[in-house]
């Protein structure tokens, strides 16, 4: 992991300490994910209900979405709901169980927020450019799906 993603890390560890509720939280997580990394273009939380048959849409910088309740199964989201492992496509065009949200999006992450072996909530990432995702982004985003699990 670099320095930014350590700092990143530093910060996200102070705020899931705060007082503040697990929406403040998770939502200034998002806002700060999206505006410190270029390729993070839309940077939201998926959430499980309580049935654990849909994921409902939390906190979120970015651009509206429709997308406010997913299926347990469906697009990328649904999988990773599905199989509680991180999924990235580095092309959205050349995926088959997807849900698109805006032509701008090229490639996408999800991470898996997981509390005692559940999966709980998930952490979605759009980006506009193609191909974006390191091992880097992967390790860092776990990383934060860690700390964030806290608060589930
Ligand atoms: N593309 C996602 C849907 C959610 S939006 O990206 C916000 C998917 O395939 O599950």
């Amino acid at each position: 992991m670099n320095n930014l993603h350590q700092l990143l890390l530093n910060q996200i560890t102070t705020l899931a300490c705060s007082e503040r509720s697990q929406l403040e939280i998770l939502k200034e997580s998002s806002e700060l994910l999206k505006r410190t990394i270029f390729h993070y273009d839309w940077v939201g939380f998926y959430i499980l209900d309580n049935q654990a048959s849909n994921l409902i849409l939390g906190p979120y910088t970015g651009k509206p979405t429709e997308h406010i309740c997913i299926p347990v199964g469906k697009g990328v989201c649904g999988q990773v709901a599905q199989s509680k492992t991180l999924k990235v496509v580095q092309d959205v065009s050349k995926e088959g169980n997807y849900i698109a949200c805006s032509v701008d999006v090229q490639s996408e992450i999800v991470v898996p927020i997981i509390k005692n072996g559940e999966f709980v909530a998930e952490i979605d990432i759009d980006s506009h450019s193609p191909s974006p995702f390191t091992l880097d982004d992967q390790e860092f985003l776990s990383a934060v799906c860690k700390i964030l699990s806290e608060l589930f």
